[in-house]
């Protein structure tokens, strides 16, 4: 079905951003990993193929409106040195998603899209999760201090 081409180009902008997003997770994944905080590393390890399955379905939908997914473009990454900085940076993205996956619906609605309206609702969800976990992860560094918030990142720390 040939899709809308200004809508097309709008999923491989999410697109280049969703691959972004996965190496950038993927980074940071390994960093604290090599640190010993297994928690993080499985958390942020489970956010990289979110974006994955995220990326997949754009590239799904793309091909099916008739477009060419642009899977060779990745925008500037953004890799923190330390765990605060990783889930700052982290946060910042996903902000920035949620803002694109709003406009990209609004759009989608203009060009009367409705099954894209709701791929790109489902994938906004997630989208708000992710930050809503780096926030989380924000406000227990402040309250109980970066130690003490690491100390129960290593493997056989207690729920
Ligand atoms: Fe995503
Ligand atoms: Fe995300």
């Amino acid at each position: 079905m040939k899709g809308n081409e200004k809508l097309i180009n709008v999923l491989n902008q999410l697109l280049a951003d969703e691959l972004t997003a996965i190496n950038q997770y993927m980074v940071h994944s390994e960093m604290c990993d090599n640190w010993g905080y297994s928690k993080l590393h499985k958390a942020i390890e489970k956010q990289a193929f979110d974006e994955m399955h995220h990326a997949e379905w754009l590239i799904q939908r793309i091909i099916f409106l008739e477009g060419t997914p642009a899977v060779s473009k990745l925008n500037p990454m953004r890799i923190g040195k330390t765990v605060l900085e990783m889930v700052s940076n982290d946060q910042e993205a996903e902000v920035a998603a949620i803002r694109a996956y709003n406009d990209a619906i609004r759009l989608a609605h203009e060009v009367d899209d409705q099954v894209t309206v709701d791929l790109l609702i489902d994938i906004l969800k997630m989208e708000e999760g992710h930050e809503d976990w780096a926030e989380k992860q924000r406000d227990q560094i402040e309250q109980m201090g970066l130690q003490n918030y690491l100390t129960n990142q290593t493997e056989g720390a207690s729920d």
